[in-house]
């Protein structure tokens, strides 16, 4: 099969495409054949190994795994011995160990069945970056609930919008493309690049934004949450997630982080709001699989209206 690979770590440069041999599923574990492939901001730190912090997970010197590519969607081609939930033929979505090729593996606890009205592409854009963004808002947003998403327009953000507005929530977008967040649902919008961040909220998800925690503070209602999803540019090591440790002993607002967890139960809420259309992953652009590099080239600038995905065929 075809697939991008890297053996080191680094920029969009030391990504190979290239023949591997097709992988065989061991127990529990299910062949999809990709029809198309999410890119998220996690294939581009795992690529580059930062922060460096993240090299304890992925390998110390170089890439445990040379693949790349956690989102996917496509068609089973083969089930390992113990797999119950899906046959061959079966249109699924989910988690999975290299998406960016023409064949992956995934365990079968990280699939779900594809929801028919869902083109490929939007099938492939929804896993990792809703299944964040329903981790960073399902308990504390209810009917009502002041929500301000700072990084409305990037792949978690835009998704954000309307999960928060599906839970009930008033939405604020802060973001550098006002109209576009307006177009996913948010009810409010501030162009962070010439307004200041305004207003009062029950939670605040810091997805890109990187401002001082202390001017957040000053936006959040006094029992509100601020929740760090994430963000560049926060340093070598760590990249910022030294920003969750506030020290306000005397305060009830909450500041929390958490990495979002792929479970049968989210996969399947990620599929019935993609079937009912309370999610609707926005796609920017399709690139070849050949052309991994691109895409990635274009995320890490920042320049990218919800998701981006990968074609094993053609270019969309
Ligand atoms: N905690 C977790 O489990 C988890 C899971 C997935 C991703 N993440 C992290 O979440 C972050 C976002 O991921 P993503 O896939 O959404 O990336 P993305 O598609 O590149 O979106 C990032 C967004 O950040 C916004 N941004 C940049 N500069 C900003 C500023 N000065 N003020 C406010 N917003 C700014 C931009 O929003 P506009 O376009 O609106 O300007 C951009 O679209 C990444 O750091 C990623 O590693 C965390």
């Amino acid at each position: 099969m075809k697939a991008v690979v890297r053996y080191t770590y680094g920029d969009e440069s030391v990504l190979e495409y290239t023949d591997l041999r097709d992988p065989v599923p061991g127990p529990g574990e299910v062949l999809v054949r990709v029809r198309a492939a999410g890119v998220d901001r996690g294939a581009w730190h795992i690529m580059t190994g930062l922060p460096h912090l993240a090299r304890l997970a992925f390998g110390l010197r170089r890439p445990r795994d040379p693949q790349l590519g956690m989102d996917a969607a496509g068609v089973v081609e083969a089930v390992g011995p113990d797999v119950t939930a899906f046959r061959v033929g079966d249109e699924v979505l989910g988690v999975v160990r290299g998406s960016f090729a023409e064949l992956t593996i995934a365990a079968e606890r990280h699939l779900v069945a594809k929801p028919a009205t869902v083109s490929w592409e939007q099938a492939a854009a929804a896993p990792t970056s809703t299944i964040t963004a329903f981790d960073a808002l399902r308990t504390r947003v209810t009917s009502g609930t002041r929500v301000l998403v700072l990084g409305a327009g990037g792949g978690v953000g835009h998704l954000a919008v309307q999960v928060a507005r599906a839970l009930g929530g008033e939405v604020t977008a802060a973001t550098s493309d006002p109209a576009f967040a307006a177009s996913v649902g948010a009810s409010a919008v501030i162009d962070y690049r010439t307004e200041p961040l305004t207003g009062t909220y029950d939670v605040i998800l810091d997805i890109g934004c990187r401002r001082p925690v202390r001017e957040l503070r000053a936006l959040l209602s006094p029992a509100g949450s601020l929740v760090f999803v994430g963000g560049e540019g926060g340093g070598a090591l760590a990249g910022g997630m030294q920003r969750q440790f506030v020290v306000a002993p005397f305060s009830r607002q909450k500041f929390v982080t958490f990495v979002a967890r792929t479970t049968p139960a989210a996969l399947r809420e990620v599929a019935e709001h993609l079937a009912d259309g309370t999610v609707v992953p926005v796609v920017d652009r399709t690139y070849p699989l050949a052309e991994a590099a691109d895409a990635l080239r274009q995320l890490s600038g920042g320049r990218v209206r919800g998701k981006l995905v990968l074609h094993p065929g053609a270019a969309g």
